[in-house]
Formats: C-alpha cells, sequence, structure tokens
C-alpha cells in the first residue's frame, strides 16, 4: 500500500494496532505485539501515545516482544532498543512493565544460547505473535536477520553486515562503535506471526523494497520470504515506492 506521506501511513497502521489491542480486551486475551526499531516507526508510536492519552487506549493487555539488540549493549545506553522503546513508547503509555519482553544485551556469552531459546519459548507460550511491526534495513534484512539467515532460524545472535554497520554509524558516532553482533528473532518468529506490516519511508530504501516486493525469494535478501506469508502489508510512502 502506498501513502503520500508516512505521517498518514503511521496513523493508519497505529488504528490497527488499538483495534487489534481493544478486540484483545472485549476477548480477555492478551494482545502479542512484536515490536521493532529504528526511524520508520517512530510515527506509528507517537499515534499510540497520542491515543493512549487523548482517547483512553489502555495498553493493559498488551504484551510487547521486541525483534532485536545489540549484542553487548546495556540498557541505559542511548543507542540501546531498551532505550528507545522507552523513550517512544513505554514511558508513555500503561503496559505492565514485566509485559516488556527485549532481547537482553546484557547477557554473558555463556548465557546467551540459553537465553534465545527462552525468548523464543516465551513468544510460543502466548500462542505467537499477533500482530508484527518491521522495518527493512538496506542489506534487506528484517529484525536483524541480515543476508543468508534460513526460512525457519529462531531467535539467535547474529553477525551484523558491513552495510548495516555503516547505516547505524551516525547514531554510534562512527563505525568503530558500532557492535558487531546482535540478538535477533529469526525468520520463522517473524514469519510465525498472524499479521505483518513492514514500514519504510523515502527513497534510500526503494532499491531493496524492488528486490523485497518483486524479486525471487532467497536467502540473500532475507525480506523476501515474507511474500510467502499470508497476511503481510508492505505499506509505503511515494518515495520508497519509485522503484516498483
Ligand atoms: C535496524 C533495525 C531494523 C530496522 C532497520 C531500519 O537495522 N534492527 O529492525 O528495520 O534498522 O531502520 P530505519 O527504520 O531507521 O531505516
Amino acid at each position: 500500500v502506498i501513502f503520500n506521506s508516512s505521517l498518514e501511513a503511521s496513523k493508519i497502521v497505529a488504528q490497527e494496532i488499538a483495534n487489534l489491542i481493544q478486540l484483545k480486551q472485549e476477548l480477555n486475551e492478551p494482545c502479542v505485539l512484536g515490536l521493532a526499531t529504528g526511524s520508520s516507526p517512530i510515527k506509528v508510536y507517537e499515534e499510540l501515545v497520542r491515543l493512549h492519552k487523548e482517547e483512553g487506549l489502555s495498553f493493559a493487555n498488551v504484551v510487547t516482544f521486541n525483534l532485536d539488540e545489540y549484542y553487548p549493549m546495556d540498557k541505559s545506553n542511548i543507542q540501546s532498543y531498551f532505550y528507545f522503546m522507552h523513550e517512544h513508547l513505554f514511558n508513555h503509555v500503561d503496559i505492565k512493565p514485566e509485559n516488556i519482553n527485549i532481547p537482553d544485551g546484557t547477557v554473558s556469552a555463556n548465557e546467551l544460547r540459553q537465553f534465545c531459546v527462552d525468548y523464543e519459548m516465551k513468544i510460543k507460550s502466548y500462542g505467537g505473535l499477533d500482530f508484527q511491526l518491521l522495518g527493512i534495513g538496506r542489506t534487506g534484512h528484517i529484525g536483524f536477520n541480515e543476508p543468508g539467515s534460513h526460512l525457519n532460524s529462531g531467535t539467535r545472535s547474529i553477525t551484523l553486515d558491513h552495510i548495516t554497520r555503516v547505516d547505524a554509524a551516525s547514531a554510534f558516532l562512527g563505525i568503530d562503535n558500532v557492535p558487531r553482533k546482535a540478538i535477533t528473532m529469526g525468520i520463522g518468529t517473524i514469519k510465525n506471526a498472524k499479521r505483518i506490516v513492514l514500514l519504510a519511508w523515502g527513497n534510500n530504501k526503494a532499491e531493496i523494497l524492488q528486490k523485497a516486493i518483486e524479486g525471487e525469494i532467497t536467502s540473500n535478501i532475507p525480506a523476501t520470504y515474507l511474500q510467502e506469508h499470508n497476511n503481510t502489508t508492505f505499506v509505503l510512502d511515494s518515495e520508497a515506492s519509485l522503484e516498483l
């Protein structure tokens, strides 16, 4: 779906999430959201905060699982996805702290494998993700599933692609400060979501979006795996759609 502006698109995506939260409330069920970081979802989070403050949308039944986190990474670090999510969403809504799940960039190397297994199991214990919000990296990554990621991959640690580290360099004040690794939900984890919405804005995403949407399905461009998911929408602004 192509919109004239990312703001207009973000409001519609936020409304879909709000409707799902309210539907689950009526059913007395948790609403299990997979959440993304990066610049793309910021306006969706702003709109969700507005719906909470001005229209009484409650997050009391919401359980969240974030896609990824740099590794290693302290929670207090302003570049952490932990910090990002609290800054943009969690600090401004009534979500219960125990319902927030973010891959833990502070676990020791020895505990990392078990942490990933437990994260995956916890998502499954809720019956999977009701809704997954995604961005896309210039390598075609979703979460931090870099080229080469397997279709059935689960939550795991991954080595970041050079392009991904270049793109993160300004936030870290230089590429040397960008972590070389991350923890990410897998392609399998994401594909099990009942509904997926991928957001992409601006012409620097146009080329990878053309490949992701119209190219053949390949592990070289992990976002192409979404072509096989039966309830995924790519939400773009007009600039991001220029190569389609
Ligand atoms: C990072 C995140 C991805 C995100 C991507 C794009 O690599 N791990 O989840 O989709 O950045 O970021 P942006 O939305 O800022 O373009």
